[in-house]
This record gives structure tokens, sequence and C-alpha cells, in this order.
């Protein structure tokens, strides 16, 4: 049984408890992170600090937990649960008031709910879907208009990915106004040529933290970036295409909408970029 963290304690994960009032559970009032786990040690844990903030922050929520804390925790519950390889994720909600409304409760008198909890995946740089790639389907982006905020309203994500089971696939890429915008929980790309093609940072994507490192990288390896928007048609036609985030790192897309992408297999871009990104993070994790 795990050990989870909640609002200040280490408890078993049988006996964290939360109120039925807060506003994360009526509300979807709250924001959250993943902060993968490589060798026991954590991934990029100051983005996914500083989006935390920048999160918190354009809800007009007080971040209740420093940032040292932060990472003590993480750490503590890396090390209770015996973490190799996996993830950390947090929750931090508007917490409980007495009762339904509304009207954001006072911050001084309703604390913010914090959870965070640990999940374990042995072998998650080895997974069948980075050898094979992933299959895709396009939906509607019908989500709200403030992607750029990780909040825990993933109805509509959740929707999106048993809309792609039900199509036989892995995943769906949502498309606004007839171009691709993200995945359901990841950034999307495509590849020309030696030129990666990504959506550009806007309030209609998360800014995702594997995004920033992994177009870093490609700018060091002397490959080219291109941050602009892309439809599905530009993509069926590309060399490759790929996807990334905290969970999957990089992993190839090898069909979208039933056409097969390049040879059917993870490209040699994204597969060079998945071996940059897992070598430099395991480098400099913490
Ligand atoms: N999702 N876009 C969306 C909509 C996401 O939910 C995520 C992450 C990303 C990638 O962000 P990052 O590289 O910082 O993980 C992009 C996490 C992994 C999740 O919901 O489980």
């Amino acid at each position: 049984m795990r050990t989870v963290y909640l609002n200040g304690e280490y408890v078993a994960e049988n006996e964290a408890k939360v109120s039925i009032f807060d506003r994360g559970f009526l509300m979807a009032d709250g924001v959250y992170e993943v902060t993968s786990v490589l060798d026991g040690k954590l991934v990029d844990f100051d983005g996914h600090a500083v989006r935390l903030e920048r999160s918190l922050g354009e809800l007009g929520m007080k971040n209740p937990i420093t940032k040292d804390e932060l990472l003590a925790v993480h750490r503590e519950l890396v090390s209770r649960n015996d973490v190799v390889d996996g993830g950390v994720y947090l929750q931090i909600t508007r917490g409980a008031p007495a009762d339904r409304d509304f009207a954001f409760p006072d911050p001084e008198t309703t604390p913010c709910t914090v959870v965070l909890f640990t999940q374990s995946k042995p072998g998650v740089t080895e997974s069948p879907a980075s050898k094979a790639g992933i299959k895709v389907i396009s939906i509607a982006d019908e989500r709200w208009g403030r992607r750029d905020i990780k909040t825990v309203q993933l109805l509509y994500p959740s929707m999106g990915k048993m809309m792609a089971k039900a199509a036989g696939c892995d995943d769906a890429w949502m498309v606004e106004d007839g171009f691709v915008t993200e995945g359901t929980s990841n950034n999307a790309y495509i590849v020309k040529g030696n030129k990666i093609i990504t959506r550009a940072l806007s309030n209609d994507i998360l800014h995702g933290i594997t995004r920033a490192a992994v177009l870093r990288f490609a700018q060091e390896a002397q490959m080219e970036v291109e941050e602009r928007n892309f439809t599905i048609d530009e993509a069926k036609e590309a060399d490759e295409a790929f996807i990334t985030s905290a969970t999957m790192f990089v992993n190839g897309v090898v069909e979208i909408d039933g056409a097969q992408i390049g040879d059917g297999v993870p490209g040699h871009v994204s597969k060079r970029l998945r071996e940059i990104y897992l070598d430099e993070s395991r480098k400099v994790a913490i």
C-alpha cells in the first residue's frame, strides 16, 4: 500500500480523506502537476514547480507550500514508496469551505487542500508504445479557453481518450479552427525534413515542461524548430510525428486518422530526441 501526502501529513493511501465540500471535488477548482521519476530522481522538478506557481496565480490561489517543502515531500514519497521509475502526482485545490458556493471562499479561513502520491511504473522508458509508436485520431477541441492553466478539469481529455480507444487507437489530437492544438495529455509535433514543427505557446495549449526541454535539446543538436500551427492534413503528409509529456517522454506517432506516418514506425528524429531527452534528464534529475 502506498504512503501518500495530505495537508502536511504522510498517511496510508486508504486513510487519506478529503471533504465532500472540497472545491476540487465539487467544482474542479484545483491544479495539478505530474513530475516523472527516473532512477529514483525527479526530472525537471524546477520546471514543474514554476508552472504550478503560475497555474495557482492565474486562478487567484495562494501557493500554500514553498518550493523547498514541495521538493522535500516529493523526495520523501519517492523514498517511502521505493519508486525507481514512475512519477509523482501533485494536486492543490481551493480547499473545503463549509458549503457549496460558486464564489471563492476566503483563503484565510479555507486553506488549500494539498495532495501528493506516487505512481510506480517499472520499465516505463522501455514501454511497448515507445517501441511501436502510437496511433491517434483527430477530434474537435472542446475544452475551455485557458488550457495554459493545468487544472484538474480533465473530463474532455478523458472523453477524447475513450473516443480514441473506441476507434482502436491510443490517443486523440485535438483540432480547433482547423489546426491541431495538442494531444489529450501531451504536446503534438510533426517533422518535415530536418524541421520540427509544433504549435506556438498561447492560452490554447499547456506549456509542456517536456516540450521546453525537448525543443532546447533539438536546437542544441542543430535541428530546426518551427513554432507554428499545423493541420491534420499536413501531419498526415509529414515524415514523422510525435508527442511529448512527463509520462511518455518523447513518443513516436505512427498513424493519424488511419493514415500511416512515414514507415509506420517511430522515425529517426523522434527516436533520437527521445534518447537525448532521457539521457539528459537522467543527468540533471534531482
Ligand atoms: N499531462 N498537454 C496537456 C493537455 C497535458 O495534460 C500535458 C501533461 C502536456 C505535457 O506537459 P508536460 O510535458 O509538462 O508533462 C501537454 C500530464 C502528464 C497528465 O495529465 O498526466
